[in-house]
């Protein structure tokens, strides 16, 4: 399907609402039935039905239509949040004695639904390293029910095999889910390579402007309306439709964003890259990167985010360094207009102690829409106070 289409036609019914160019927020809880019979119906099919909001709701289903299409998936269904996608994505594909296969160092709270959260319900998981498949067919038990993937996964990003672990998790009648969140549905199609179930935080790129909060499944229409009559319908983390006007609305800029956020990212890492003061760039679109073949295969481009690692283990020059950046903030998440930094170091508590499985040096970076220049002569200076 056409993107140019998705963005700006797809589910739009003008012609409804006086053919307003942007849609309508439809805020309501409730939709009325006119008789006895049609309110029948709506009940027999109530994932398809406009009946109630927190099933459904027309600039919600709007959102939905759009982003499945982006991931070429059949069908999706629209979260309040990335982390209640994810949570009721991998809810759906297990029960109790279940066992899941889940890649190491995804999201913080992706770890605490798979470490903590699942475990009460007898659900075990195993952690493995995603860089090799190999790893997770060597996990796999007679009781695996899904094999769960985050490429690149946070903050060091490390890519999976999404086409070799598809095929295994087909091969030993396993569901697959992926967090693509980092890639965007813009640079990276995972269910093109046979996985089952692609989630995003839609807070990030989607939204991309740092003002709302949303998350979405994609999948076939039996596997999404499945969650929506379990997961979606009884823990109720739906997303509001005014919300989704906003997700709509950053919709329309996806590409022209990613594309601007793509090239300062190349940018910037090019000449991070010939800095001594720093030891390591975690960046899979450099050509020096392990990885670098296997991004360009399943990844049509470089998004915003990569990580470095400072020359020192200094805890004070590595604050003195994050405190200097005068552009960039200091902040969570990304995909948003505005450029970011995540220092690890924000783990190391006042008396001495540290926190992390990371290394204290890593800062992670996203780059948002400035200039590269700009950004450029700010981590210059920055990088000079230390
Ligand atoms: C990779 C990834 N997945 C999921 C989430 C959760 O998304 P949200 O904050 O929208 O719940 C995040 C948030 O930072 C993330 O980085």
């Amino acid at each position: 399907m056409d993107l140019s289409y998705i963005l700006n036609e797809l589910g739009e019914d003008r012609e409804l609402y006086y053919c307003a160019v942007a849609p309508p927020i439809l805020q309501t809880s409730n939709f009325a039935c006119r008789t006895v019979d049609e309110m029948r119906e709506m009940l027999r099919n109530e994932a398809e039905a406009y009946l109630y909001t927190r099933g459904n709701n027309p600039t919600v289903t709007m959102l939905e239509k759009k982003l499945a299409a982006l991931e070429g998936a059949e069908h999706a269904i629209a979260f309040g949040s990335g982390i209640a996608a994810v949570s009721a994505a991998v809810l759906s594909q297990v029960n109790a004695g279940d066992h899941i296969v889940c890649v190491d160092k995804p999201y913080g709270w992706t770890n605490t639904l798979m470490n903590r959260f699942l475990p009460r319900f007898g659900v075990e998981v195993t952690m493995v390293d995603g860089t090799d498949p190999e790893n997770y067919r060597q996990a796999i038990r007679p009781n695996t029910k899904l094999l769960y993937m985050e490429s690149p996964n946070s903050f060091t990003f490390e890519l999976q095999d999404i086409a070799a672990i598809a095929a295994l998790a087909k091969e030993q009648g396993c569901s697959t889910i992926i967090d693509n969140s980092f890639a965007s549905p813009l640079f990276q199609n995972p269910i093109q390579f046979g996985v089952d179930l692609v989630v995003h935080s839609c807070t990030k790129y989607i939204g991309g402007h740092s003002d709302t909060m949303g998350g979405i499944v994609c999948g076939s229409r039996e596997r999404i309306n499945k969650i929506f009559e379990r997961e979606y319908m009884t823990l109720g983390a739906v997303l509001s439709p005014h919300d989704a006007w906003l997700l709509l609305r950053g919709l329309r800029t996806l590409p022209v964003r990613m594309e601007h956020v793509a090239e300062t990212t190349r940018k910037v890492v090019a000449w991070l890259e010939k800095q001594d003061k720093i030891a390591k760039i975690f960046y899979p679109f450099s050509p020096s990167h392990p990885q670098y073949e296997l991004a360009r295969r399943q990844m049509r481009n470089n998004t915003g985010q990569f990580t470095i690692a400072l020359k020192t283990d200094d805890i004070r020059k590595i604050d003195r360094f994050c405190d200097s950046l005068q552009h960039f903030l200091m902040a969570a998440s990304w995909g948003g207009h505005e450029s970011l930094i995540y220092p690890a170091a924000a783990y190391h508590t006042p008396d001495g102690k540290y926190k992390s499985k990371l290394a204290v040096n890593l800062v992670r970076f996203y780059i948002g829409l400035e200039e590269a220049d700009y950004l450029i002569q700010d981590i210059e200076q920055a990088l000079r106070m230390i």
